[in-house]
């Protein structure tokens, strides 16, 4: 009953590792498929490889979590084979990419196309050095365009993850959908920080960061009940999800399934189990006879 299609991916259950958490290493994701995820998302890689930014890089805080880890990654060549080692898991592993030009993108794609992923996400979140002062996921033509590049570059389904530090995300997802999406994650992290008030300083290495958590659920259940109203291509809700509770209401927001990052540290690797899980007990108590069911009951 919890079983879910998604742009042509078979998933047991709704529940997606999200990028960036346990997503470095095949046997990372090797054991989050054997605690009970659908899918895995690796963490984002691009061209080359990348340190990232100086510690500390994740502090937990009220109800959410901040990181700033500045897409440290070994770069795709050495990505590759771990992620073919993480396609035993026997779930779809879809490979988070990132660029900072829009042929990057597309480069760092047909390489992991090659490796036989099974999707990709791009991960929108990031500058674009040609026109300084923008983000991929903040300006419609521009994520359009990355979209367009990738699709044209590799024949898997491909989803636009998006940003919500922007006026309007709906406006970004359609774009994305019209170069070609076959699915949108909906979100990444929001800016945010926090101050050390010992030090009279920011707590992260970066100063700013990312926000995850329980805190960023309604903000990204918001994006995902716009986004859904508007766009024919299915949606992967991220940000907060926790519990099944959760899970189901993004469910009813739009969704067809979702990810979890920051709840992998707060509740277990065992969180896909147990959201699964629970979101089965909510269907058999309310004599709802498929997750799919429930998808989208709130637009009504
Ligand atoms: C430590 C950390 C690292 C992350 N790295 C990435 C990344 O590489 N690529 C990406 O698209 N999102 C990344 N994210 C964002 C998550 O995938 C997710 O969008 C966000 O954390 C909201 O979901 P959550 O509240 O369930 O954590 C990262 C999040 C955290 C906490």
């Amino acid at each position: 009953m919890l079983d879910v299609e998604i742009a042509g991916l078979e998933l047991r259950n709704p529940t997606v590792l999200a990028s960036g958490i346990l997503g470095t290493t095949a046997a990372s994701l090797l054991r989050v498929a054997r605690n009970g995820a659908g899918a895995v998302v690796a963490k984002s890689c691009g061209l080359m490889p990348r340190e990232g930014h100086p510690n500390p890089t994740v502090v937990e805080i009220e109800q959410g979590i901040l990181n700033a880890v500045g897409l440290a990654n070994p770069g795709v060549e050495e990505f590759t084979e771990e992620l073919r080692q993480a396609l035993r898991g026997g779930v779809p592993v879809i490979a988070s990419v990132y660029g900072f030009r829009v042929e990057e993108y597309a480069a760092v794609a047909k390489i992991l196309s090659r490796a036989g992923v099974s999707a990709i996400e791009l991960n929108l979140s990031c500058p674009n050095v040609e026109k300084v002062g923008s983000l991929f996921g903040a300006d419609a033509e521009l994520a359009h365009e990355v979209v367009r590049e990738v699709k044209r570059t590799v024949s898997l389904p491909v989803f636009a993850k998006l940003t919500a530090n922007v006026g309007d995300i709906v406006e970004i997802a359609k774009a994305c959908e019209e170069g070609g999406a076959d699915g949108i994650t909906a979100i990444n992290t929001l800016k945010a920080m926090a101050i050390d008030i010992k030090a009279k300083a920011p707590v992260l290495g970066n100063k700013v960061g990312g926000l995850s958590g329980q805190c960023l659920k309604p903000v990204a259940l918001r994006c995902v009940y716009e986004i859904a109203q508007e766009v024919e291509i299915p949606i992967m809700g991220c940000g907060g999800v926790t519990s099944g509770r959760d899970a189901v209401e993004y469910l009813m927001a739009g969704a067809r399934a979702v990810q979890i990052g920051s709840a992998v540290l707060t509740r277990g690797i065992s969180v896909f189990k147990k959201v699964a899980l629970e979101i089965q007990e909510f269907l058999e108590e309310r004599g709802y006879s498929h997750v799919r069911d429930i998808v989208g009951l709130a637009l009504k």
